[in-house]
């Protein structure tokens, strides 16, 4: 028998099911919105559509409120203008669910180390010192907040999903100051100084969840841990630094809001990412991964997110279109949400946007 999962909140395991036995549609259209559906473990067709990134200076209408804001941080923390970002890709391309505006490198701002986002170069931190690190009290009430105006403000098929950097992630631009091309001090301090990383790691970990928990309880249907750096470390440093404490965050998660999915990307996981899909409700996968393995390794565990390479998205056309419908084709056997395999590049033209949200529609 077919077992439908979202009728009655999200009863784990049954996904296996769906492999076998997809799931029509049971229940009246718009009960469930298709993204949580398929973040249940539904086969879901057309494939939810959404894009990380789809937010940002890509788009005409960010750039013009960019240019009347004094900072980026500032936008993220204006409710009424991270409102307003998060739903200006929804509108253009209508896409199943909505990204946050926001940025991972809230947290360290919150903990009181300074961040900085300065034009062409990416986010620039203060020194990293665990001893000035503070709690981060009400500081993020700002985008709970937008959380609640955007929840308000979207259609009602359309998901809002909330979201927070990995601890390793996080943990990164904090030791480094920044961006960097070798990663070495944080990389240096989880393999020199384990016992000080671990520290930093825990204190990281509590301050996600109460992040991500306080999204959830503002309205947030669906939550995404964002590991980008996840594919620095070898197999096991990856399993003790970014494995564990996302398992750690799912199960407080799992405690406090049992049913909000918890989505992971762990950027550069590799084969690894069949182990997150123990612990998540979905793995996105980044644009190396190859679909098909991901449909044997992981869609009979977690749903699989992604993975078209954003570079096609800059190129658009057939080229653009051969390659998502050979990812559709891959994993239409499970449950799939149709994403990127990282964040839409500034350079894309929205048009192909546009283009391959409508063929995502159309591919039964
Ligand atoms: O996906 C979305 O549309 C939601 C918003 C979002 C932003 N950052 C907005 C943003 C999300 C989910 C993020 C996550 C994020 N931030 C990650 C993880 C995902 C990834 O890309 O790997 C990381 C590593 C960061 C840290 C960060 N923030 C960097 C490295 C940069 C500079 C690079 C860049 O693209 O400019 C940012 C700035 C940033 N975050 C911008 C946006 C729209 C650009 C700010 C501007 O307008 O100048």
């Amino acid at each position: 028998m077919p077992v439908s999962t979202a009728g009655s909140g999200y009863i784990e395991k049954t996904r296996i099911q769906n492999l076998f036995y997809p799931v029509k549609e049971v229940r009246p259209a718009g009960m469930v919105k298709p993204l949580l559906r398929a973040l249940a473990g539904e086969v879901v067709r057309p494939a939810p559509f959404w894009l990380m990134r789809q937010a940002g200076r890509y788009l005409p209408e960010y750039r013009k409120l960019r240019a009347s804001a004094d900072s980026f941080l500032d936008l993220c923390f204006t409710p009424a203008l991270a409102a307003e970002i998060t739903l200006q890709p929804v509108r253009r391309f209508d896409t199943d669910a909505a990204i946050l505006f926001s940025d991972i490198l809230t947290i360290p701002h919150a903990m009181g180390q300074e961040v900085r986002f300065v034009e062409g170069k990416g986010p620039v931190l203060g020194p990293f010192d665990p001893a000035a690190l503070r709690p981060v009290g009400d500081r993020l009430d700002a985008v709970y907040e937008a959380v609640s105006l955007t929840r308000a403000g979207l259609p009602g098929e359309t998901a809002l999903i909330g979201f927070a950097g990995a601890p390793w992630t996080v943990a990164a631009y904090m030791v480094e100051g920044g961006s960097s091309r070798d990663w070495l001090k944080v990389r240096q301090m989880a393999f020199g100084d384990p016992e000080g990383f671990a520290a930093l790691i825990d204190r990281l970990v509590d301050a996600t969840v109460d992040h991500l928990a306080a999204q959830a309880a503002a309205g947030a249907e669906a939550l995404q841990l964002f590991d980008s750096w996840a594919g620095l470390l070898p197999p096991t440093a990856m399993r003790r630094w970014c494995l564990e404490p996302a398992r750690r965050i799912a199960a407080a998660l799992k405690d406090r809001y049992p049913s909000v999915p918890l989505i992971l990307f762990p950027r550069g996981a590799g084969v690894l990412a069949a182990e997150f899909a123990e612990v998540g409700d979905c793995v996105g996968l980044d644009t190396s991964m190859d679909p098909a393995w991901a449909a044997q390794a992981i869609q009979a565990d977690a749903a699989v997110q992604g993975n078209l390479d954003p570079m096609l998205l800059v190129i658009g056309g057939d080229t653009m279109e051969q390659a998502a419908r050979e990812i559709l084709s891959a994993l239409c056997r499970g449950p799939h949400i149709f994403n990127l395999g990282h964040g839409v590049l500034p350079v894309t033209p929205p048009e192909h946007v546009t283009a391959l949200r409508r063929l995502v529609q159309e591919v039964p």
